[in-house]
């Protein structure tokens, strides 16, 4: 079983992290971690905190000469900020955990609230990704993100994420297009000047997964489902896509499904993957295609209309430093999340202890498949 926990606040001292079931003998090091604590922190349209923080992991357990030992891995990721969530704050914003936290808590101060509330936690998600991309790799299976859309500018044509990773990996936004990009850039110019913000969407994409992982067996088992609810759980995140998702409701069935073709060297396999690489709560062995819609930031410089908690006084929400747009961020969190729940499934199929004894039992799986 793969698990995680994490804890703390986003000015406390730090980050903490515990992932248990990674196999013992995975190599592992620090930069493993911290180069996608980087990539997370990157982005045009971020606030003043990430300039601040330069994000790395110290890895307090579960690690000894650079390999696992199939104990829980404990991490740290400190806070540069810290300490300065001193002042009492009583003007919820709207778009925020704020006021529902406020009350469900019974607190009187929103900083309560806000501090473990704010996306800050997810360093620790993606650390946690960094160590399942890892173990994955040992299988070949990659993962893959990118942006597709800030506001109303978009960029959708088609990819090759094995192509492309270079020059995505190097776009401040995360785009393929050069003159999309220069669009986008110029609309956060806008939004960060009028003190407003912008959302847009991003594609996770992995390669290289075999068929059935997740199951259709029991409701919970779908990795549909399971992937869904990571991406929501991303703050900010309001709607998710699988393949060709909503768009697909507008079209006939014969546009939508993927037929199935064999071949003896090629096995089953499909001319299109419109599916997004799932069928029946299963990978299919296509590539897994997902997207994800991130609302605009909801703290803003023009602040919005809000109630003082005490004196239930109309007022202004309070204005947090805020990032315009963080849509490139949030593709590299959204690869992570999904990267665990592969690995979860991942390791619910071929079990293991060991790094060898898994790759035993996926080798296994992938003989009894080819002869298919
Ligand atoms: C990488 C990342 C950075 C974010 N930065 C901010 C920010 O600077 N200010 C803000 O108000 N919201 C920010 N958000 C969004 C809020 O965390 C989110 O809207 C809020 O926690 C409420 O959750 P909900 O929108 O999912 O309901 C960010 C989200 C992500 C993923």
């Amino acid at each position: 079983m793969l698990r995680y926990l994490t804890a703390g606040e986003s000015h406390g001292k730090g980050l903490l992290a515990i992932i248990e079931g990674i196999p013992s003998n995975l190599s592992l090091s620090k930069e493993d971690i911290d180069k996608e604590l980087k990539r997370r922190q990157r982005g045009y349209g971020r606030g003043g905190r990430m300039k601040i923080e330069k994000d790395k992991a110290e890895v307090l357990s579960g690690v000894r000469f650079g390999k696992t030992l199939g104990g829980p891995i404990g991490l740290l990721i400190e806070n540069k900020d810290w300490g300065k969530w001193k002042d009492v704050l009583t003007s919820p914003r709207p778009g925020h955990a704020d006021l529902a936290g406020e009350i469900k808590y019974n607190f009187d101060d929103l900083r309560n609230v806000l501090e473990r509330a704010s996306a800050r936690e997810t360093a620790t998600r993606v650390a946690v990704g960094a160590i399942c991309k890892k173990f994955l790799k040992e299988f070949n299976i990659d993962f893959y993100s990118r942006v597709i859309q800030i506001g109303p500018i978009a960029d959708k044509r088609k990819w090759h994420p094995e192509k492309d990773f270079s020059s995505i990996e190097k776009s401040p936004l995360r785009c393929l297009k050069k003159g999309v990009e220069k669009r986008m850039k110029l609309l956060i110019d806008k939004a960060k000047k009028e003190g407003d913000s912008l959302g847009g969407i991003f594609e996770v994409v992995a390669l290289n997964l075999p068929i059935g992982l997740g199951s259709y067996i029991q409701s919970d088992l779908r990795l549909d489902g399971r992937l869904a609810q990571a991406l929501m759980s991303v703050p900010g995140i309001k709607g998710v896509e699988i393949g060709s998702g909503f768009a697909s409701a507008s079209k006939f069935g014969s546009d939508v499904q993927d037929e199935i073709f064999y071949q003896k060297e090629k096995k089953f396999y499909r001319k299109t993957n419109r599916a997004g690489g799932l069928e029946g709560g299963m990978t299919n062995g296509e590539p897994l295609i997902l997207r994800a819609a991130m609302k605009p930031i909801s703290t803003l410089r023009k602040p919005l209309h809000s109630v003082d908690l005490i004196s239930k006084k109309s007022t202004l929400a309070s204005k947090e430093r805020a990032d315009v747009c963080a849509v490139p961020a949030a593709a590299v969190i959204g690869e992570a999340v999904v990267t665990f729940e592969i690995a979860k499934v991942f390791r619910e199929k071929f079990g293991g202890d060991s790094l060898k004894e898994i790759k035993r039992n996926y080798e296994s799986y992938q003989k009894y498949v080819r002869e298919k």
